[in-house]
């Protein structure tokens, strides 16, 4: 039985998730709430070795579906060895990126399609984010906040790459509207946070 609550964070690299989920945790914890905080591709020792091996600049010749599969192998071990348990116990749980990842990188991204939908059935097994936080800042945004950094496999990808894995986004945020929160992550980290914040408020009796 399901009794915590299930906070998924999605959107573009350089969209500034990590501050807004770092600064979400801190408040929750004040609130009171246990808070974990966790990632994909990771979250367990064996989804960071995947992890690896999905964003290894050298393997340049990885397959689309190997890349989907892989992403849903860490999602799956992740699901019933940390998120599950933890929900269980009546934790909050914020993940930075969930299965709308899946849906815009590879579904759109790579135009893998339905496939990804297929596959990650089994890798979520029924467990759904009850709220995603989606940062929407333009794909032009978000490149340009990671330039000068190394990039991983995927951050190296084209433009036309990116633009599809935005109009995935797009397309996602339309779909599930009570679950997905867009926000306008082109803003402040303040006025973000106080967005988010208030969402949190409207959910939680906080
Ligand atoms: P992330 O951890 O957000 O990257 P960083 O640590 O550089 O901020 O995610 C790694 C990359 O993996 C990112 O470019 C998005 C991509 N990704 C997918 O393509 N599919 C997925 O299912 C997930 C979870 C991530």
């Amino acid at each position: 039985m399901k009794k915590g609550l299930f906070i998924s964070f999605e959107g573009m690299d350089g969209s500034g998730k990590s501050t807004q989920i770092q600064r979400l945790k801190e408040y929750l914890e004040k609130k009171g709430c246990r808070v974990i905080l966790t990632r994909e591709p990771g979250g367990t020792p064996i989804g960071e070795k995947i992890r690896d091996i999905i964003l290894d600049r050298e393997n340049r010749e990885m397959r689309c579906m190997t890349e989907a599969l892989l992403y849903a192998a860490s999602r799956a071990q992740h699901v019933e060895q940390v998120i599950k348990p933890a929900l269980e116990e009546g934790k909050v749980v914020i993940c930075d990126r969930f299965v709308d990842s899946s849906i815009a990188y590879q579904g759109y991204g790579r135009s893998m399609g339905n496939a990804v939908e297929e596959i990650n059935r089994y890798a979520v097994a029924g467990c759904m984010p009850d709220v995603t936080f989606l940062m929407r800042v333009p794909p032009e945004t978000g490149s340009g906040r990671i330039e000068g950094r190394e990039k991983d496999r995927i951050e190296m990808e084209s433009d036309a790459f990116h633009t599809e894995v935005y109009r995935g986004y797009e397309a996602l945020a339309e779909r599930w509207p009570q679950r997905i929160v867009s926000v306008d992550a082109s803003g402040s980290v303040d006025d973000i946070e106080k967005t988010i914040r208030g969402y949190m408020k409207g959910i939680l009796d906080i």
